[in-house]
């Protein structure tokens, strides 16, 4: 059946107008399908065969026809529609066609209601209660989804005379019903036993807390106080309306205002949502708490129609003036009602009347409303010179916070939970209030949206007319932020949207925001759970179909946006997913899965060169999760690769790796293998101990393969292995060499991530090469990337030329650069630089201590390359600090942890043992190992180190008094520092040499 949407009156099938009113009949929507949660109610009938068998059959069908109707009746009074009938069963849906906030109550109180009055009617029932997500709208009608089955079921397992609930529909009505005990059903089709409660009496309200101090208000509370203040001198009425979103703290604000009015009548009422006689409920309670009568009898008439006492009639008008008469004789009063989006015209009328017309008597009237009152009178308080009102922001961030923590009181809350708390309530208390709740619940300690709030924003959403719940639901696929032109795309029928989306932010559910795209207009949801509330309404076809549609539509208009990719990829993403859960394959879907991964991609491939590693691991595992092994494109495997390298996570880099060489090899693809090869061999050579031996024949086998496939990608990666394997021999300038082929390479890929990896290499190249440090410090200057590398090798440069502090500073930096990239790998790897710079001030300690945290930090993440290199140098250390037993030990793990032929860590460990045999007086064999480290520097071009082991050669020859050899072993150090522009290395050769002469003229 239809109704006139104009009168109610109901509709001759195909009417064009309505024979009533004659307002025209808008053509029947075709039925939208949503996804809402509900509450199901199953009742029927126990034991219906004996009843079959003991009853004339005339009799049964007029007794189960009666039954029928006192329950339809019930269901419809406490606003549940009913479904439908199964053989004696009835089955009622709160929720549909509209959403209420307070669904799960009413469906408790109706089934109670049906529980009581069945005795009446000579049949025993039995009564289920459950809440969860359905679709409704669809063809069939019927609300289909799991919560339907569940509701069925414990309705059949309940006794005779019982209602049982199930746990979802209890977390929404505790507190305004009494439960018997708890009980756990095994139910068909279920893998986990389903809680149920017996229903005992649903007599109560749902009720909010006031026990906490209240925060913040201090504005409005001065307004109310002002207001009253002007009523009393004035002696006036004043209408003093307090609107606000749900939950926002209208109603607590207006009990610590009444809190504070002394010697006066204060009087409350509230409007009820729903039920038998709501119009002048709120009246009937603030009579009878003023507790007398007007003095006019008339009046005295009236109100005592209004209350039942008298059968004589009173028209509105009449209760309005008798009610004005009545507050007059009474004031000073201040009068609230509440909840006045629920009143009836009628009621708001009257207080117009009141307001309007009442004199010389000094009359608060406290409105309290959520702004869909505006929606039913959107003249509310409009022209009148004695009203004022208030919109009640969301609390801020600080005034949250303090919130959180009176709620808290002794309780404990981790940061993080507090933060995303904080976030997701938005300001909104009774949020915050419901969420610590349910954390202070949940095992697992996680951030949900509390049913009851999931509730209250469907209800709200429910309320709005098609058009504009469809521009709003549109506008949530975008996100909490869209623009109306991509919900004019997303909603082709909607002729004025621009109307909608103000009609929208008049109704406080979004706000205008700062466009990013130009010529388009951007909204924000004031609060992200209103949009996920519009979304979640959305059946996940729609989604699907919604997300692809927004992509096609933000591809073509959005051009200019920075995170273009990364938002495309997400909207594809989601489309994709969606129609995987529907069990929707085929072609469609696996090419948006292919696009939403390139986008993903090349979003994922932007971070990295902008070395934000920990975002591009996120993307690029996203793109990959998208595609299988054999569809994934050779460039994100290797993308994904260098971020997980870059970030120290060498063991997943590493099986992409492997895989990779797996999959060319059988499919005969060798530039996938080779890459997949070398590749793994830049990785090995952090990972293990392998030798260059080992690395260099991969390269050249790679570098022949690549040159005759024209792979300028591949010929980049080779050549970054060979620079790599020179790294390991100390030969910078070859080293230099081999990474510029690798930039020239990179270059002409055109690949970002691995040109900005190829010109990094040049760097550790200045440090340690045969490049003065001023020179080199001027080519870090030039090389215009402010990276974790470059600052901290810059501060290893400057401590050599004496500017510790500027050092120190330097490599913090770097360090903090690396940390915050998500670069663990690099963060960890710079305890070396850390190291250098402490040897070089003198501070053997703080060496130590850098080292140390190095060695385990790289250990942790399953490097080996550099953790070699950090323990020889924590050896020095130690030996520096006397600690000569330890020291040797260091020597140990450098040596467990490096290659055979790591040149720089094989002299390290030679310089130090060298010097700790010395001071044990083995004279010999420290000469031997000291000659030996410095053989091992001798074909290199390393200035420093080469210079540091000359140094310790002469340290040692000294000691065995070999003077001479000990001096000319200084002048060669000397030389070398020199040569590097290493002034703190010559100073340190100066003091040495001067000790020996001393000692030799002695
Ligand atoms: N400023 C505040 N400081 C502390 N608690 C607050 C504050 N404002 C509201 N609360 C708490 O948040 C919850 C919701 O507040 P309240 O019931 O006043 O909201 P409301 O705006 O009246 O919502 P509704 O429209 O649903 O009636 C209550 O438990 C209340 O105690
Ligand atoms: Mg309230």
């Amino acid at each position: 059946m239809t109704v006139c949407a104009a009168c109610g009156h109901e509709l001759p099938e195909g009417a064009k107008f309505c024979l009533e009113c004659g307002a025209p009949v808008a053509p029947a929507a075709a039925p939208r399908e949503q996804r809402k949660t509900v509450t199901v109610l199953f009742c029927d009938v126990a034991g219906s065969t004996e009843l079959g068998e003991s009853t004339d059959p005339e009799a049964l069908r007029a007794l189960l026809a009666r039954y029928f109707v006192r329950m339809k009746e019930m269901v419809e009074r406490h606003g549940g529609t009913v479904e439908k009938f199964v053989g004696d069963a009835v089955m009622a849906v709160f929720g549909v066609p509209v959403v209420h906030e307070d669904d799960a109550l009413r469906a408790c109180r109706a089934a109670v209601e049906m529980r009581d009055a069945l005795p009446e009617l000579g049949i025993r029932g039995r009564i289920g209660v459950n809440t969860g997500e359905v679709v409704t709208g669809t063809e069939e009608r019927l609300a289909t989804g799991d919560a339907v089955n569940v509701a069925a079921r414990l309705e059949q397992a309940a006794e005779p005379g019982e209602v049982l609930v199930g746990g979802e529909t209890v977390r929404l009505v505790r507190d305004a019903v009494e439960l018997g005990e708890e009980r756990r059903l095994d139910l068909k089709g279920k893998s986990e036993p389903v809680a149920a409660f017996p229903l005992l009496s649903a007599s109560g309200e749902a009720q909010r807390r006031f026990d906490t101090p209240i925060v913040g208000r201090e504005r409005e509370r001065r307004s109310l106080d002002d207001a009253w203040e002007r009523v009393r001198s004035e002696r006036g009425s004043h209408l003093f309306t307090i609107l606000g979103a749900a939950g926002v703290g209208k109603s607590r604000l207006t009990a610590e205002f009444l809190g504070g009015v002394e010697d006066v009548s204060v009087v409350r009422g509230r409007c009820l949502s729903y039920g038998e006689g709501i119009t002048y409920w709120p009246l009937v309670e603030v009579v009878l708490q003023l507790g007398r009568r007007p003095s006019d009898p008339r009046a005295a008439v009236a109100i005592a129609s209004l209350l039942g006492e008298s059968d004589e009639p009173a028209t509105a008008d009449e209760i309005a003036w008798a009610f004005r008469k009545l507050l007059e004789e009474a004031s000073p009063v201040v009068c609230v009602f509440d909840d006045l989006h629920w009143a009836e015209p009628t009621f708001l009328d009257l207080v117009d009347h009141v307001v309007d017309w009442s004199r010389d008597a000094p009359i608060l009237l406290v409105c309290i409303a959520r702004p869909e009152l505006l929606d039913r009178r959107s003249t509310w308080a409009g022209g009148k010179l004695n009203a004022t009102t208030v919109l009640l922001e969301p609390l801020t961030s600080e005034e949250t916070d303090e919130l959180i923590e009176r709620l808290l009181g002794d309780a404990e809350l981790a940061k993080p939970l507090r933060a995303r708390i904080r976030e997701a309530a938005e300001g909104n208390p009774l949020f915050v209030e419901q969420m610590l709740a349910m954390v202070a619940e949940s095992p697992n300690g996680d951030v949900v949206v509390p049913p009851t709030i999931q509730a209250l924003l469907a209800a709200r959403l429910d309320q709005l007319d098609p058009s504009e719940r469809g521009v709003l639901e549109r506008g949530a696929v975008e996100g909490k932020i869209f623009h109306r032109g991509g919900v004019e795309a997303l909603a082709p029928e909607e002729r004025d949207v621009p109307t909608t989306l103000m009609a929208l932010v008049r109704k406080e559910l979004v706000r205008p925001d700062r466009t990013q795209l130009l010529g388009d207009d951007a909204f924000r949801f004031r609060h992200l759970l209103i949009r996920d509330a519009a979304y979640d309404g959305l059946p996940k076809a729609a989604r699907a179909e919604l997300h692809e549609r927004f992509a096609a539509w933000l591809e073509a208009h959005g051009s200019d946006l920075i995170e273009l990719d990364e938002i495309l990829g997400y909207h594809l993403e989601q489309a994709y997913g969606y129609r995987v859960e529907l069990g929707l394959g085929g072609e469609e879907t696996h090419d948006l899965a292919g696009r939403a991964a390139e986008r993903l991609e090349a979003a994922g491939e932007r971070a990295l060169a902008r070395s934000d590693v920990g975002a591009a691991i996120a993307l690029l595992e996203r793109a990959r999760r998208l595609l299988p092994l054999e569809l994934r494109p050779l460039s994100l495997e290797l993308n994904a690769m260098r971020a997980l390298h870059q970030s120290g996570d060498l063991d997943s880099a590493i099986a992409i790796a492997d895989s990779m060489i797996d999959r060319g090899r059988a499919a005969g693809d060798r530039g996938a293998e080779q890459r997949g090869m070398v590749l793994r061999g830049v990785l090995v050579f952090n990972a293990r101990s392998v030798t260059v031996e080992e690395l260099q024949p991969v390269a050249e086998e790679a570098i022949e393969v690549f040159t005759e496939l024209g792979d300028d990608g591949g010929l980049a990666d080779a050549w970054s292995l060979i620079a790599r394997a020179e790294l390991g021999r100390l030969q910078w300038r070859a080293m230099a060499h081999a990474a510029d082929r690798t930039l020239e390479h990179a270059e002409r890929s055109g690949d970002p991530a691995v040109i900005r990896e190829a010109r990094l290499f040049a760097v550790p190249s200045r440090l340690y090469g045969p490049f003065p440090v001023e020179e080199a410090l001027a080519f870090m200057s030039t090389s215009g990337a402010l990276d974790a590398y470059v600052l901290s090798m810059s501060g290893q440069l400057e401590a050599m030329r004496g500017n510790f502090d500027v050092a120190r500073q330097l490599v913090r930096e770097g360090l903090e650069y690396a940390e915050e990239h998500g670069q663990g790998l690099l963060a960890a790897g710079i305890s070396m630089q850390e190291e250098e710079v402490e040897l070089s001030a003198g501070n053997a300690e703080a060496a130590l201590a850098a080292g140390l945290k190095g060695v385990a930090d790289l250990g942790e993440l399953g490097e080996r390359g550099w953790l070699s290199t950090v323990a020889g140098h924590a050896a020095e250390a130690l030996y520096r600090l006397g600690r000569d037993d330890e020291a040797w030990q260091m020597t140990e793990t450098a040596d467990e942890a490096g290659a055979p032929d790591d040149v720089i860590t094989q002299m390290l460990i030679l310089q130090v043992r060298a010097k700790v045999l010395s001071r044990r007086g083995e004279h010999d064999e420290a000469e031997r190992l000291g000659r030996e480290a410095v053989a091992w520097g001798d074909p290199t071009d390393a200035l420093a180190h080469k210079a540091d082991s000359y140094r310790d050669l002469a340290i040692v020859l000294s000691a065995a008094g070999k003077r001479d050899e000990a001096l000319s072993a200084l002048a060669e150090a000397r030389a070398f520092y020199e040569a590097k522009g290493h002034t703190v290395g010559v100073a340190n050769v100066e003091e040495l040499r001067a000790g020996l002469v001393a000692s030799l003229e002695a």
